[in-house]
């Protein structure tokens, strides 16, 4: 069997990763470094090797799921940045397509650069709460979810893959004669390559990438979007979702860190409907090992901010639909949060996804400093605008001249 070495390294030093829920005054971020000298085009992408060619094809092949009708694209569509293809806020999967997901289903483009989980700096890891520390552990999961592909077990895997599309070129690399168990292993072998080596998955050719290389410069309105972004008395948005990178490489606006951030309870996901049912990021329970690390509840995964401008669902229960919204809440989730949260005889239910138990764990970072109700948000109208105009700007396959929206130009 071929080995891959998974190249998810640590990247960043577990100083920088540290971006945690409680305390902190939120140190401004590092000044931008000067604009470097205009760089040439990138280069043409290069070929992907054989494995990942392979797997390529798995996660596109419907055949390998349950229902014969779903496959890694179902969900991850290549044509909405390899995030979800509709504003469902959770995707429906599973043998009979009938089961909901738990979670919104996220974009995969950006996560090559993803470190794998650490407790001691909380960081890393894939999927909301980083119980992943692979492309191949993740995909593991799904193919194996009753929520998703709901294979029983990886003979029956195996067995799908004999009649599918990819069983010939399967063979091709692998033989014909593997048991489930390593068959299972190189598909998830293939998978994992496919997602590090395809380049549509990590272009890097927004129009933020073009203007760091000198090729493209920002309107009066994105740059003072991205003053909003990293102001700490405003936006402070640069403290979880980095602006740079330790390494020098392109940045991905996360710190790949953990912040409870108190986002509404939204009642479109089935699971939601049992009162007694919250999803507590790291604490579980779809994460199982830090069930006893109360003071983890309520963390989730910085997100990465590339292409969140396109997306149709928001946070990692798909609460909100517009990136305006998301926006209007971080201003005014402490200042009016009857906006926010169900009003109940009077009383605002705030927090009201993260039992009362656990509330100690939400950040403070600003913009979440304390304000209340009737204080002035931290931001004003025309920073919301300017700051959207920004976060515009993060959206792959930018092609130089191309007009932004008019309350962008
Ligand atoms: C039914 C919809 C659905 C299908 C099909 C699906 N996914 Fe996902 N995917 C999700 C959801 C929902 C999450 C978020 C899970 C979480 O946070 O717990 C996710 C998360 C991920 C992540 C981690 C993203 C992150 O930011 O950490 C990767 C990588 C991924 N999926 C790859 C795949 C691959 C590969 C396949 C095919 C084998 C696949 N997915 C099939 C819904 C789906
Ligand atoms: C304390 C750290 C922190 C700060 C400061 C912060 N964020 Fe976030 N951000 C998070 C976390 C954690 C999530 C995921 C929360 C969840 O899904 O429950 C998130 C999610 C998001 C999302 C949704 C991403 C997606 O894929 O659904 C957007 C958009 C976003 N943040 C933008 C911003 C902007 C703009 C600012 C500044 C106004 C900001 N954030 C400030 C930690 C932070």
């Amino acid at each position: 069997m071929i080995r891959i070495s998974h190249t998810l390294g640590l990247l960043l030093s577990a100083s920088l990763a540290a971006c945690g829920g409680g305390g902190g005054g939120g140190a401004p971020a590092p000044a931008p470094a000067p604009a470097p000298a205009p760089a040439p085009a990138p280069a043409p992408a290069p070929a992907l090797s054989a494995l990942a060619t392979l797997g390529q094809q798995v996660f596109n092949d419907r055949l390998l799921s349950g229902s014969g009708r779903m496959s890694c694209a179902t969900c991850h569509d290549p044509a909405f940045s390899h995030g979800a293809p509709n504003a469902l806020a959770v995707q429906i999967g599973g043998q009979f397509e009938s089961e909901f997901g738990q979670r919104a289903a996220p974009s995969i483009r950006y996560l090559e650069r993803l470190p794998p989980f650490d407790l001691a700096s909380l960081s890393g890891g894939l999927t909301a709460d980083g119980r992943a520390d692979s492309f191949a552990a993740q995909a593991h999961l799904v193919l194996f979810n009753p929520l998703e592909f709901d294979n029983a077990n990886a003979d029956a895997l195996a067995r799908r893959l004999r009649v599918s599309a990819t069983s010939q070129p399967f063979s091709v690399l692998f033989g014909s004669n593997g048991d489930g168990t390593t068959v299972t292993a190189q598909l998830e072998q293939a998978l994992q390559a496919f997602q590090l080596e395809d380049r549509s998955l990590h272009p890097y050719d927004s129009k933020f990438d073009l203007v760091q290389s000198n090729r493209a410069v920002f309107t009066a309105p994105e740059q003072r979007g991205q003053q909003v972004f990293r102001d700490p008395s405003r936006g402070n948005c640069s403290a979880c979702h980095f602006d740079f990178s330790a390494d020098g490489k392109p940045p991905l606006f996360t710190d790949f860190g953990y912040a409870a951030i108190g986002v509404p309870r939204n009642p479109a996901i089935p699971a939601n409907s049992d009162p007694n049912y919250f999803d507590l990021g790291l604490c579980g329970p779809l994460r199982k090992d830090l069930a006893d690390r109360k003071d983890l509840c309520g963390l989730f995964r910085t997100p990465g901010l590339r292409n969140i401008a396109l997306k149709p669902v928001f946070f990692h229960n798909g609460r909100f639909n517009t990136l305006a919204q998301v926006l209007d809440f971080y201003n005014t989730r402490d200042t009016e949060p009857e906006r926010w949260y169900p009003v109940q005889g009077g009383q605002v239910q705030k927090f009201d996804d993260l039992p009362a138990a656990y509330r100690a764990n939400l950040s403070t970072f600003p913009p979440f400093v304390g304000r209340k109700p009737g204080d002035r948000p931290p931001m004003s109208a025309q920073d919301l605008i300017d700051l959207e105009c920004f976060l515009r700007t993060l959206s792959d396959g930018h092609v130089v001249g191309t007009p932004p929206p008019p309350a962008c130009r």
